[in-house]
Order: structure tokens, then sequence, then C-alpha cells
């Protein structure tokens, strides 16, 4: 079968990568892929927000099925366009798509459904957040309601700071945000879960830990992700029990009573604290770079399980994992997150050994004229398979050091809290 791919990162290379694996696949395009997608795909330019000339491109192309990787065309409703028009979409619908897009939303679905998380005040003006204040201990989170690619969440350690970045949401940082959510701070170890959702059922689909920071030893600001591994030690038997029952459940059964449905993948964001989990945050989609260090584990083919979930047949599928754990450290451009130039030339690609074993996802680059260069903040995804976290680690630095970009840097402790010096 023909298959659409919606996004452009190293989330989406490695989707790629699996459904060219898989005996299923016929052509792959993507919307608008990157220098690695180009490799074993059909990239189009694209808008991935234009869904008129998205539709455009599945009927001349004849693509049978839609893959949507990032979060923003989802929430804007793009399964549900889709769908109107008879294409098979793997995706939630925007309805779904709120427990992402809106954190009142799913702040609001967790307190009528007794699903453990922060405790809340959704606001809208200055005595809102007053009121939650006097009966709040420091330090508070402020977040905006709506999708702010990753910089909507503020941990303030002092009041005037709440009042500051809450005036600026409101005020129209963010154009998808009017209303803030503020959160008490929970304290615990984060973790990410991940599960592949039908009308009917759900399955387990791998776990991850992520490094938001852009600094060694967790330090500086936010990123989209510098690096992960998989599977998250923390995620022992008994929290996953808990997480299904308490968490995943709850919310699925939320969604069905109101004659909705979820399906796609989705992601669970979780705070660990006392071996008790915690929804952080749902996202709708997999991980960036989670989906890097999972799906290179995943034994089963991928595009049968997608195809089994988009016909609510999921329970038809065996999910099987290789026993190797996996990890992936981030190459990005000097500067990010802040500002960084563009289009600087990775000279070395060429060089870098592939194996099964060790792979190199694309993420924001660009081939022009045969020639890789850099067109993102988040540029080269190593993974590495292998049985020690230690040595998977040494290895992608190796390979990192032999590529020698001038342009870039990465973080060298990824995967601290399972690694002992
Ligand atoms: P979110 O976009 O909701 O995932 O928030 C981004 C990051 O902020 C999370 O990955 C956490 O590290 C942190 N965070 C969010 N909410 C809380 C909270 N209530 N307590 C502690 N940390 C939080
Ligand atoms: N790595 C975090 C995310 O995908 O949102």
């Amino acid at each position: 079968m023909n298959i659409g791919l919606i996004g452009s990162g190293g989330r989406e290379h490695a989707i790629c990568q699996k459904i060219y694996e898989s005996k299923l696949s016929k052509k792959i395009f993507c919307f608008p892929g990157n220098a690695g997608t180009a490799q074993i795909g059909k990239n189009i330019p694209v808008d991935i927000l234009d869904f008129k000339k998205i539709l455009k491109y599945i009927k001349a192309y004849k693509i049978d099925l839609v893959i949507v990787g990032p979060e923003e065309p989802l929430v804007k409703g793009l399964a549900d366009y889709l769908r109107k028009y008879k294409i098979k979409v793997f995706g939630p619908s925007k309805f779904a798509s709120k427990l992402e897009g809106s954190k009142a939303f799913m702040k609001k679905l967790c307190k009528t459904n007794n699903i453990p998380t922060a405790q809340f005040k959704i606001c809208t003006n200055k005595t809102h957040i007053s009121k939650f204040l006097k009966k709040s201990e420091m330090p508070i989170v402020v977040k905006a309601d709506g999708l702010a690619a990753g910089k909507g969440v503020a941990i303030c350690k002092t009041k005037k700071q709440v009042f500051k970045i809450s005036n600026e949401i409101f005020n129209g940082k963010f154009k998808s945000s009017k209303k803030i959510v503020l959160e008490e701070f929970l304290k615990g170890e984060e973790a990410s879960y991940f599960i592949i959702v039908d009308k009917k059922n759900f399955k387990f689909f791998g776990t991850a830990q992520d490094h938001k920071k852009v600094g060694e030893n967790d330090t500086g600001p936010n990123t989209g992700g510098m690096g992960a591994y998989s599977p998250a030690k923390i995620i022992d038997k008994t929290i996953e029990r808990k997480i299904i029952n308490k968490i995943i459940k709850p919310t699925l059964n939320a969604l069905k009573k109101k004659k909705k449905y979820y399906s796609g993948f989705l992601y669970v964001g979780l705070m660990i604290k006392k071996g008790e989990p915690f929804l952080i945050e749902y996202n709708i989609r997999m991980g960036d770079p989670e989906c890097q260090v999972i799906l290179p584990r995943l034994k089963s083919d991928f595009l049968k399980i997608i195809v089994n979930a988009v016909n609510n047949n999921l329970n038809q599928s065996v999910i099987n994992w290789k026993k190797e754990k996996s990890m992936t450290i981030v190459l990005c451009s000097k500067g990010y997150p802040g500002n960084y130039k563009k289009y600087r030339l990775i000279k070395n690609i060429q060089k870098l050994k592939k194996t099964k074993n060790q792979i190199i996802f694309h993420a924001g680059t660009k081939n022009l004229n045969g020639n890789i260069f850099s067109n993102g903040g988040r540029v080269l995804n190593f993974t590495s398979l292998g049985l020690n976290f230690s040595n998977i680690r040494d290895q992608i630095i190796k390979q990192i050091k032999i590529l020698n970009w001038k342009d870039g840097f990465f973080r060298s402790d990824i995967g601290w809290r399972v690694i002992k010096k």
C-alpha cells in the first residue's frame, strides 16, 4: 500500500524507516519530510496545515493510509478533514486531540474521573490567580492552555513571577491560549509511557525517559528533547498497573462515554512520586526523540500494527519487542533553543558507519544538490541499541565525534539516571 506520512522531524524519519521495512508498504510520501526520509520515500514540499493541498496530493498519488506525526495538524482537525473524504488516517480526531491541545480540557477530565494529577486551577483573570496562590505553596507551574511548541510551561519560584508570566499569556503571547492553568509543583522522577489505541482496545507501545533541558546535568532552558532512552527503568510492573488502571482506562472510558473515541498513539507523560504515577501531560502522538528509541526496539511489523489499529482490529496484533535497550542523542545547531544559524553543511555524514544497531535519524536536515545541510535546531539523532546503556552511550558519542560537526553540540550525559559513574 502507499503511505502518506505527515511531519519532518526525527520522529517521522524513524516512522518512515519502519514503514519502509514493512512487507505491506509500496511507496512512502512524506509531507514534507527531511533529507533522511528523502532516501527511502518521496518528499512533498507542502505546509502541513494546508489540508486542501495535502488532500490533493493524497488523491494524486493514490495514497491508501495517512500517518500523522506531529500534534498541530491533529489539534487543528486534519484527521477529521481527511476522514470526511474517506481517507484512512492513523491519528486522533480534533475532539480527542484536546487531550494535548487544551491543558484545561485535560485537567477537567482528570478531575471528573479521579485521575491522579497535580492540584490545579484554570484561570482567566488575576482574581483566579490570587485565589489559587493563597492556598498553594511555591513553586507553582504556569501553563498556557493551548499548544505553545513546548514553550508554554514555566516553573515559578515567586508569586510575582506567576503574575508576570500569566499576564504575558493573557496578553496573547501564545495565540492559542486565552486561559492558563496553574498547578502545584510535583517532585519526583519523570517518565513516559506509550500506548497505541483504536476504538475498542489499546496496547503497550514502550516506555522512555527524555532529557528536556538543553545543558548537562539538566540545566538551562527547556528544549523539544536532547536525548532519550528506552525502556524507562522506573516503570516496573506495579507502577505500570497503576498507570493503566488509574490513568489510561479512566481517560479512554471518559471519552467513550461522550461517544468520542481515541485512536492513534497516546503519550502519557508522568511524574512518579513515591511509587505513585501522576499524569503531567498527554501528547496525542509519539514523542520526539522518544520515538527514535522506541521504534528501533520493535520486532513486529510496524505497518501491520498501524493497519490493524486503523481498522479497529488492534486485538489481532501481537506486539513484540527486542531485548536490547536503546538510546538516542540529539545533535543540535549551536545556539538552540535560542537563535541558531541554518543551512550549515554537514560534511562527514557519509563517513559514519550504519548497522542494524547503529542508526542515524535525520531531523532538521535538507538535501541540496547531494549535500546535507542543517535547517533546524535539532539536526540529527544518533540512536544505538545494545545490552548496556553505558556502552551504548560510548558508541554514540564516538560516532558524533567522527562526524565532528563544527556547528553542532550535544549532551554527553543522556541516560545519567541509568548509568552509574
Ligand atoms: P508539559 O508541557 O505539561 O509536559 O510540561 C513541560 C515540563 O514541565 C514537564 O516535562 C515537566 O518537567 C515540567 N512540569 C510540568 N508540570 C509540572 C508539575 N505539575 N510539577 C512539576 N513539573 C512539571
Ligand atoms: N520529547 C517530548 C515530546 O515529544 O513532546
